[in-house]
């Protein structure tokens, strides 16, 4: 990118940061430069200074850029390594702590759910354990997103083969109908999960209404630091953190790591996938 166009780049994610919150100068820029491309082909617009006049007349493009720049982007067992390691080393750990303490509740957020499929997977993970042990658990994920689109879709749980792709074989026949290409979750799966819409950066609220109390055994809250100013970070470690039950497990996104204030609060469990237990 030569200079001019550098900093008229700059310009307008500042102007996205100051009218939606969200931080993508903390993002790959190669990637926002494609996707934000596409608005201005669509636009029939030739320069980045004309489409920020664009942006500032035409309230509604902010809404169309924000789509493009596909914050919802998300799928089934998105990083596999880590469902891998959360189905064989972290839930038999807390199921059978449970077990042998006659408590049957397990309490799960994903916040930043997107369009479901973090939360769905995790529930199948769970009813897998679950059924092979022969348990009755009380499982309840509570799911929850700003975003109301995403929100709607993730209730509708009809999927396309990007989002299921990292399914297994076995587990996408026991789990979804096909139809026509689309892969739609059985309601056994879908009851297991309560989505609500939660805004990890309002000062005001620290854990989901519905959730009554808060007291997860696994927070999940992946891949939405990422879009987020640093500067900001720390009051959503605040709700991550006191949601949490003591040794509670908070699940970071592959790139994302605690806010320096809170590394004392969290001991890595792995040292590779970005896995916190709350000391
Ligand atoms: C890339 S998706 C991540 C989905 C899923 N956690 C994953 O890792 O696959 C990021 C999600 O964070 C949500 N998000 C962004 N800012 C948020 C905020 N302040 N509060 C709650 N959710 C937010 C977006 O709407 C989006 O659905």
């Amino acid at each position: 990118m030569i200079d001019n166009q550098h900093i008229e780049f700059s310009i307008i994610l500042e102007f996205i940061y100051k009218n939606s919150g969200l931080d993508f100068s903390v993002y790959r820029h190669s990637m926002i430069e494609r996707r934000m491309g596409k608005r201005l082909s669509s636009l029939n617009i030739d320069s980045y200074l004309h489409y920020l006049d664009y942006l500032k007349n035409h309230s509604e493009e902010m809404t169309a850029l924000l789509d493009v720049l596909t914050i919802n982007v998300t799928r089934f067992f998105r990083n596999t390594f880590t469902f891998e390691y959360i189905a064989t080393h972290i839930l038999p750990k807390i199921i059978s702590k449970k077990k042998s303490s006659n408590n049957n509740q397990l309490r799960i957020w994903s916040a930043g759910c997107s369009t479901g499929e973090e939360p769905y997977s995790i529930a199948i993970l769970i009813n897998e354990i679950l059924e092979k042990e022969g348990l009755d658990f009380n499982t309840m994920i509570f799911a929850t997103d700003i975003d109301k689109k995403a929100l709607q879709s993730a209730h509708k749980a009809v999927y396309s083969f990007e989002n299921i792709k990292n399914v297994k074989y076995e587990l996408l026949k026991k789990y979804f109908f096909d139809r026509n290409d689309s892969y739609i979750l059985k309601p056994g799966i879908k009851q297991m999960v309560s989505f609500s819409q939660f805004d990890m950066l309002n000062k005001n609220t620290m854990i989901p209404s519905e959730s009554i109390y808060g007291e997860f055994d696994i927070v999940f809250c992946r891949n939405l630091l990422i879009y987020i100013n640093p500067l900001s970070h720390n009051r959503i470690f605040e709700k991550l953190c006191f949601s949490l039950v003591k040794n509670g497990i908070l699940v970071l996104g592959k790139t994302e790591t605690t806010a320096s204030e809170f590394t004392r609060k969290f001991e890595d469990v792995t040292g590779m996938c970005n896995i916190y237990k709350k000391r």
